[in-house]
């Protein structure tokens, strides 16, 4: 008889702060350097010792990695470096064959390498880093730098801004002089249509399929997007995601938004567990023709609504398909 074949499973650790497209990138090479890919998420503490504190906590960082469609298993307070013990632990009780990180080099506060035993051990493998986007990007480069006070913050702030939120990746910096607006946020990121498929499922809704459509800007993903995009999916078979073009998004909250482009917000909503496909560019209104053409049964948003005017005009959409509110304050709108 023949005995089923093991399946291969991998470790990746990481502190998945800001999670955005990069490291939504190194879950799915992670996932493909073998069959079960278990997730080490560095608990608050060990982040704070190693590169200082992180933005978002231990629980949303765990909510946002679970979320991600190419996790099998998250284990929670992981340690920032690969230790003898844990290590152990790694082999014998979680069954992982091969540690994996990003082939950024990850230096502990005394020199060494976090990963040092387990590529002595024949245990380690690389993948590539997704270039153009880092947490200290997102942070230093892009939300804190592109307020319209831009002015206020000298040449000293900026630099200690940069060092409190450096996680080892410097930002570049670009000044585009004031009132530059959009042009001075910091996006090096090139879509392919190659990444897109990579992120996709590949698969459209089948004929008897009940589509479920929800809309917004999902700028800099986060813990209450998921929890929406979860709801949402629950109440159909094929959840199709509409992301609002850069221009609707600065036209609704103002030129300094959003914070990440058109093309990385799709792929982190397309890295989602709950979402099936995405509209790149999607209008503010969901018109009939919208509704007849992707065979829409039921549009979702949340109830937290920014602009009234926006929101009353959305509800004239209403009788063409089924519509239907969250109170839940903690679906932070559909957006
Ligand atoms: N990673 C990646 N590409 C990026 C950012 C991160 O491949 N643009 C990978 C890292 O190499 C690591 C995993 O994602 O294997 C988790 O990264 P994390 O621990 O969060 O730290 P950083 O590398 O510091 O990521 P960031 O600079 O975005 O905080």
């Amino acid at each position: 008889r023949r005995r089923k074949k093991k399946k291969i499973r991998v470790y990746m650790d990481g502190c998945f702060d800001m999670m955005h497209y990069g490291h939504c990138n190194a879950l799915r090479q992670a996932r493909a350097l073998g069959d079960e890919l278990v997730v080490g998420v560095v608990s608050d503490a060990e982040i704070i010792a190693n590169k200082g504190p992180p933005v978002t906590p231990m629980h949303e960082r765990m909510i946002m990695v679970k979320a991600i469609k190419w996790v099998d298993e998250v284990i929670p307070d992981a340690p920032y470096a690969i230790t003898e013990g844990f290590m152990k632990k790694l082999f014998e009780e979680y069954n992982i064959d091969y540690i994996i990180h990003g082939d950024d080099p990850c230096v502990l506060p005394d020199g060494t390498d976090a990963y040092a035993l387990a590529k002595k051990a024949g245990r380690y493998k690389q993948i590539k880093r997704t270039e153009g986007v880092s947490s200290t990007d997102i942070v230093a480069g892009r939300m804190l730098l592109c307020t319209r006070e831009r002015s206020i913050i000298d040449s000293h702030n900026h630099s200690s801004l940069q060092r409190q939120f450096s996680h080892g990746h410097s930002p570049k910096i670009e000044d585009g002089g004031p009132g530059t607006g959009a042009s001075t946020r910091v996006s090096h990121f090139l879509p392919t249509s190659r990444r897109i498929v990579q992120f996709s499922n590949g698969k459209g809704p089948g004929p008897q399929a009940r589509v479920v459509y929800i809309d917004g800007a999902f700028d800099l993903f986060h813990a209450g997007h998921v929890e929406i995009l979860r709801v949402a999916r629950g109440l159909g078979d094929f959840l199709l995601v509409g992301i609002h073009n850069d221009h609707t998004v600065s036209a609704k909250r103002g030129a300094h938004h959003p914070i990440m482009n058109l093309h990385e917000r799709s792929l982190s909503v397309l890295a989602c567990r709950y979402v099936d496909e995405v509209i790149i560019g999607a209008p503010s209104e969901v018109s009939k023709d919208m509704i007849t053409t992707f065979n829409i049964s039921l549009v979702v948003h949340g109830t937290v609504a920014e602009n009234v005017e926006y929101e009353k005009k959305r509800n004239e959409t209403k009788g063409e398909s089924e519509k239907r509110y969250y109170e839940d304050k903690t679906y932070v709108s559909g957006d």
